[in-house]
């Protein structure tokens, strides 16, 4: 089995959100990943970098991509690696989250991996455990991870974050993913653009996160653009609906062919998935040679390993 480079140490305990990360901590976390996609690249795709560490996956919110890929990073680094989903836990039978990560925290795991609908749920758990917590996405506050992976995808395609454009469109308000990717991308200098239903847009949020809104339509705000983040509309998170149809949003707020006619060349499609085709995005658009969707989740692999091995390795070498 070969190794990972040595890195810089990572000066945070645990991984709760970008708010808490400066851009030397992003650089650091975005530089290692590019070692261990070399790694995903080898035909043994294994180092014993983790080995003896113990991951706890508590998902208690579905997922596909974000639970996968944890999984994956952390068979690449030869973690010992657990999964527990709320739906078979005895959160069903009424035992309360701390609880339940107590009694996870007997058995000794070095990380626990936190997804949940109540934001500021890993931050909550992260005071009261003695092993490093990881935010897998925590109600409508953050998805680290998910930011960082679009970072690393942008930085490997566009070669930079800094001074680039780029226009996030949809349910700005409900989307950890937004929320997470404004606050990553501002501290990288990237030029940020809202754009969605004016019920799917926070108050304030120009100021707030220091972020463009765009009032006019979908193909003027993509003229410029080096990059179009499309976002699902959060049903599982909305009281009430906030529009009238799913047929209505996507006229007004959906990515069709007929508009990357008009973008510039080098325009980057993203989703952070699961997409609902046909309603913020056309089939087409998905599956074109623009979109990078699937090019962030391969790359969300290196990213969660390389948050993995930061946490857990501070500044060693992982040679095994
Ligand atoms: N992007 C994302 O968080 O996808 P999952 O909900 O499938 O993990």
């Amino acid at each position: 089995m070969g190794s990972v480079p040595m890195t810089k140490p990572f000066k945070h305990r645990h991984l709760l959100g970008i708010e808490l990360l400066d851009r030397d901590d992003i650089e650091l976390i975005l530089d290692t990943a590019v070692g261990m996609s070399e790694i995903g690249r080898r035909r043994i795709k294994k180092v014993p970098a983790l080995r003896g560490m113990t991951i706890v996956n508590f998902f208690a919110e579905p997922s596909t991509r974000t639970k996968l890929s944890f999984e994956v990073a952390e068979k690449r680094l030869s973690a010992d690696s657990l999964s527990l989903a709320a739906s078979s836990s005895s959160l069903t039978k009424g035992e309360s989250l701390l609880d339940t990560v107590k009694n996870i925290m007997a058995m000794s795991p070095d990380v626990v991996i936190l997804r949940h609908r109540i934001s500021g749920a890993p931050h909550h758990i992260a005071e009261h455990i003695d092993a490093a917590v990881i935010n897998a996405g925590d109600g409508t506050h953050e998805h680290p991870t998910q930011a960082l992976l679009d970072a690393y995808t942008i930085r490997e395609r566009l070669g930079r974050l800094e001074g680039l454009r780029i226009l996030l469109c949809g349910d700005i308000a409900h989307s950890r993913v937004a929320r997470s990717n404004m606050l990553l991308l501002r501290k990288m200098g990237a030029e940020v653009t809202v754009f969605g239903p004016y019920t799917m847009i926070p108050m304030g949020v120009e100021e707030a996160f220091d972020v463009k809104l765009h009032r006019g339509s979908l193909e003027e705000a993509l003229s410029d653009k080096d990059v179009v983040m499309m976002l699902r509309i959060q049903k599982e998170r909305l009281g009430e609906p906030l529009l009238p149809s799913d047929r209505e949003y996507s006229m007004h707020f959906g990515l069709t062919m007929k508009h990357l006619a008009h973008v510039r060349p080098q325009t980057l499609v993203m989703h952070p998935g699961p997409v609902n085709r046909g309603v913020e995005l056309a089939p087409e658009v998905a599956d074109s040679d623009r979109s990078v969707i699937l090019e962030q989740v391969e790359n969300g692999v290196a990213v969660r390993m390389a948050i993995l091995y930061l946490l857990c390795r501070p500044g060693e070498a992982a040679d095994g």
